[in-house]
């Protein structure tokens, strides 16, 4: 096991779908999988009364639904479980938090060692700042004998204002290097790839630039509708559930330019850099940046399914938007006139993420004359499902004519590496153990990413005429999102 490291771990809303889901079965996985430094303890705080057994009971269910790694034995079991600790009472509350400094100094007397700890927000978004202020004020944020860090969970703040707002709560309590704005699609195994991809290659870098790409499609597409999150969504839609953090962060991946380093500060920096050279949207304009949709009645696997309207939590005159298409353009030096689109929707005709980039056909075509079948090159990165990087490249097909058609060079992770890949709760939770923040998103950044979507916001709060609901469940969206690209000359890639 590894030792350099005691910590303690202390989650916020513990008793929430989060914690069941996600970042209990991530911890156990790292415990199973002998890389979670040791000795630990992690500390689970939230007003549902509980004890500690009641809570480790909780946990192993948990685990035996979700973990990629399965309880090896009892005896590995107890020792994991020996280490979690159950403390009710509500974050709001400041009396909270010395009951909270008691525990954690018994356990960490226990340990005999520094006391190096990491507190995590995994409640509403509501309580990140009282969270913040109470730490605070009860001189819990401080770095007296060890280190002090805090993640906070998406969504940091729902524009602008807020955003700036719990950045300013954090700087009074935090130094920028204590706070770590989880995104868990950095932390996809896929989308880690990326970087690796462009700049341990030495034959992609020199295509990847205005001369040689024709134009991107980053696209996020969810078959599922919102279940049983409506009121939720109401109050989100896909622009700032997916595109402001996900799809933005995807997007910097692939227009940075190389970092000195892979560490936090060169790689945090270049990413800046791409959203500082993102055009701003003119509200003028806005018909030739961006389309909105809203799902209505349709069907998905073959069963009938509700309009987004009808779901439990959602107004039925709902304006909320459940698709978004965006033409970003990116004015630099390398992607100068380069369109980056990005689409995001939910009850689309299937689940997938991926990065298509398109490079620009031949200058000159010597097959003219034979009948043509052959697509541009197009590199696609599979974040999900199947995931994996393909190439279409121009062939003969077989047979006495000369016909031309695309065929893929295809890589795909479960066949090279097999098994379940690990989860990106894991990695992003052990770089935080760790200190190291290159997959957590900097405050600046955050700020910028929702300083760029100001105009769409704005502009569809302000319009009451959303044409709602505009696409079918089961479908690619609506129409209006066919004829934005076709206005290009382009049209969306069908995963
Ligand atoms: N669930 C996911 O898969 C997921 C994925 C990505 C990001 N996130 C983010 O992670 C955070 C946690 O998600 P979650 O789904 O676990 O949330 P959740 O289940 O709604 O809430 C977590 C816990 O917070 C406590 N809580 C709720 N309202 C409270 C209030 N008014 N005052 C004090 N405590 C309150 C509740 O515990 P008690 O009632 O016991 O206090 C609840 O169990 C959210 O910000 C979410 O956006 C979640």
């Amino acid at each position: 096991m590894a030792t350099e490291e005691p910590f303690s771990l202390i989650i916020f809303g513990a008793s929430g779908d989060l914690t069941k889901r996600k970042l209990m079965p991530a911890l156990w996985s790292l415990y199973a999988a002998r890389v979670l430094p040791e000795p630990f303890a992690i500390v689970a705080v939230a007003r549902t009364g509980m004890s500690h057994d009641e809570f480790r009971r909780r946990v192993r269910e948990a685990i035996v639904e979700f973990a990629r790694i399965q309880p090896p034995s009892d005896l590995v079991w107890e020792r994991f479980a020996s280490a979690l600790f159950y403390l009710s009472g509500d974050p709001n509350d400041l009396a909270l938090y010395p009951k909270l400094d008691r525990l954690l100094a018994e356990t960490e007397a226990a340990r005999g060692r520094h006391a190096n700890r990491l507190f995590y927000c995994a409640t509403p978004p509501s309580l990140y700042e009282p969270i913040v202020r109470n730490l605070g004020a009860a001189a819990l944020a401080g770095e007296p004998s060890g280190w002090t860090r805090i993640v906070v969970e998406k969504p940091f703040g729902r524009d602008l204002e807020s955003a700036r707002a719990l950045n300013r709560q954090l700087a009074a309590v935090f130094r920028e290097e204590q706070v770590y704005r989880i995104d868990h699609y950095l932390g996809k195994e896929t989308v880690q790839n990326i970087l690796v991809f462009r700049f341990a290659n030495g034959i992609f870098e020199p295509l990847w630039n205005r001369n040689h790409v024709a134009q991107v499609q980053i696209t996020v597409a969810e078959s599922l509708g919102v279940e049983t999150r409506g009121a939720y969504y109401e109050e989100s839609g896909a622009l700032r559930d997916m595109l402001q953090n996900h799809m933005l962060q995807l997007l910097c991946l692939i227009a940075m330019e190389s970092p000195v380093t892979f560490d936090a500060a060169p790689v945090r920096d270049e990413k800046n850099k791409v959203l500082a050279a993102i055009r701003p949207i003119d509200p003028a304009k806005l018909d030739e940046a961006a389309v909105r949709g809203q799902y209505g009645p349709g069907f998905a696997e073959g069963k009938r399914v509700p309009g987004y309207r009808e779901e439990k939590g959602v107004a039925p005159d709902s304006r909320t938007e459940t698709y978004v298409a965006l033409r970003l353009l990116v004015d630099n030096w390398r992607w100068a006139g380069v369109p980056f689109y990005l689409r995001t929707g939910k009850r689309l005709a299937k689940r997938v993420s991926e990065i298509a980039i398109q490079f620009r056909r031949t200058p000159h075509m010597i097959f003219r004359r034979h009948p043509a079948g052959a697509d541009s090159n197009t590199l696609v990165i599979r974040i999900q499902p199947d995931e994996g990087i393909g190439l279409t490249v121009a062939a003969k097909t077989p047979g006495p004519e000369l016909k031309l058609g695309s065929v893929g060079l295809d890589f795909r992770y479960g066949d090279v590496y097999g098994g379940q890949p690990p989860e990106a709760y894991e990695r992003l939770l052990l770089d935080a153990i760790h200190g190291d923040a290159t997959l957590y998103a900097r405050g600046d950044w955050v700020e910028q990413a929702w300083a760029i979507l100001a105009p769409v916001l704005g502009a569809w709060a302000q319009d009451p005429t959303a044409p709602f609901p505009n696409y079918e469940a089961g479908t690619w969206g609506p129409g209006d999102a066919d004829a934005f690209i076709a206005r290009d000359g382009g049209a969306w890639r069908q995963p």
